[in-house]
């Protein structure tokens, strides 16, 4: 057995807890996979009086003082796309530490350029537990779906929305009342804009996208919607169609670069996104000759995101080197989006309109001046001058012909509220 690795975790709240307990638990089965044991060397929070449920020892209110200490490996674990997580991971690159993380967004936004300074000194930086949780995803990208090159990824990135979605299904509830019982709950933030608003899979599409794609993380060409505005007709419309309706984020190749979304999306019921249920996470990566994979299980949570971090300790302890995103950080491209118009598909519109002759002509007029063909229709309620819905199917269709039609039908004063679309997925 090696001399122990030594290690100095920032951060004690869900994973940093369940690193802490998840190496006092195991040790000795850890121990023998990585060749050596672990040895903590100090650990840093903000409260020190706060009750853990785990014993503390060498503890600093100053994440930084970690630095100067003799650990080989430094884990951040405190969150935030910049100050002290940053200036944590930067000193401890600077003072010849490895770093375990599972900050998505410093990574989304700052992970080309650390993968720069972790390699320039031979030093590791991994970040398993940054996306999809328990899910060995980053692992699969960077190191065995390596032959062939990655065509497309699409994942259910997000427990909260998810859950919401899957909620809102079961029981025919608003959005906002989903909401509501699921922060009370705990499987929503107090302030859930970042989850909700598709901010949180928009980090983690940009790290598969640089582990697939082999280009640096980039968040500013990314479209990106939320799942505030999707309502329950939305939910009954999508499965009288077959569909279920999933925020995805997805990266696709295209001649002309790559498109990247967030999203929610109509997916097929069968397909295995769709059946994704409840808090969990799932991803499908189509790996060209190889086929499409699928991988699927809890997405966040102290246990997964633990288990996340603990087997990037373990690969540390055995000493084996892997560039950060699977390929030298000198050789990733710089990010090149498609062109407008590269991703087609259909589409699914839902017009709320007063029942008036003519509004089904109107919108069928715009729709067709702007290029939008329609394959099916279906129009609900039926009380003269009253609200009605109507939903339709589109063929393929690229989304800013979709979205400049739409503009010019939210114009119309027997259209009530925003025109609502949903891009449909093929699996
Ligand atoms: N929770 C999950 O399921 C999950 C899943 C995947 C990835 N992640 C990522 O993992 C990271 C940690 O998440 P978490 O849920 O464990 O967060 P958390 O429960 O809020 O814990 C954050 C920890 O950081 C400490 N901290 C905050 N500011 C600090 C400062 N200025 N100096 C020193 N310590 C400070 C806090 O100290 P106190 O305890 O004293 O307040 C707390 O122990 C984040 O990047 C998150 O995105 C989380």
């Amino acid at each position: 057995m090696g001399a122990p690795l030594k290690i100095a975790i920032a951060g004690l709240g869900t994973v940093g807890g369940g690193v802490i307990k998840a190496l006092a638990n195991q040790e000795n089965g850890l121990s023998i996979r990585a060749g050596r044991p672990f040895a903590i060397v100090g650990v840093s929070a903000r409260d020190v009086k706060k009750a853990r449920g785990f014993p503390i020892e060498n503890f600093t209110s100053d994440p930084l003082t970690l630095v100067k200490s003799d650990a080989d490996v430094v884990v951040e674990l405190i969150g935030g796309e910049d100050g002290i997580a940053r200036k944590l991971i930067e000193a401890a690159l600077a003072n010849g530490k490895h770093v375990v993380t599972a900050n998505k967004a410093l990574l989304a936004k700052h992970g080309a350029e650390l993968a720069a300074t972790a390699e320039r000194q031979n030093l590791q930086l991994k970040f398993e537990g940054a996306v999809a949780g328990g899910i060995p995803i980053v692992a699969t990208l960077r190191e065995s779906l390596v032959a062939y090159e990655i065509q497309a990824v699409k994942g259910i990135l997000n427990g909260t929305c998810n859950y919401i979605l899957t909620e809102m299904e079961a029981t025919g509830a608003s959005f906002a009342s989903v909401l509501k019982e699921a922060q009370k709950l705990g499987y929503a933030e107090a302030d859930p804009t970042l989850d909700v608003g598709g901010g949180d899979t928009a980090h983690k599409l940009a790290l598969l996208s640089g582990l697939a794609f082999g280009v640096t993380p980039e968040l500013s060409a990314m479209t990106v919607d939320g799942i505030e505005h999707i309502t329950p007709a939305d939910i009954h419309f999508a499965s009288e169609f077959g569909f279920r309706i999933k925020l995805l984020g997805v990266a696709r190749r295209t001649a002309s670069g790559i498109d990247q979304k967030v999203h929610p999306a109509m997916v097929r019921a069968r397909s295995p996104l769709a059946n994704v249920d409840g808090a969990a996470n799932g991803v499908l990566v189509d790996a060209g000759e190889a086929g499409p994979f699928f991988f699927s299980g809890r997405g966040a949570g102290e246990a997964p995101t633990a288990s996340a971090v603990v087997a990037d300790l373990v690969e540390i302890a055995r000493g084996s080197y892997t560039p950060v995103f699977g390929r030298p950080a000198s050789s990733l491209q710089p990010f090149k989006p498609a062109s407008a118009g590269a991703a087609l598909t259909p589409w699914y519109l839902r017009f709320e309109v007063l029942d008036l002759p003519g509004v089904l002509a109107e919108i069928a007029g715009h729709l067709s001046q702007s290029g939008v063909s329609i394959e099916s229709m279906i129009q609900r309620g039926r009380e003269h001058g009253a609200p009605v819905a109507i939903v339709m199917i589109t063929h393929e269709t690229d989304q800013s012909t979709v979205e400049r039609a739409l503009k010019a039908i939210a114009g119309s004063d027997k259209v009530r509220a925003r025109p609502c679309m949903i891009p449909m997925e093929a699996a």
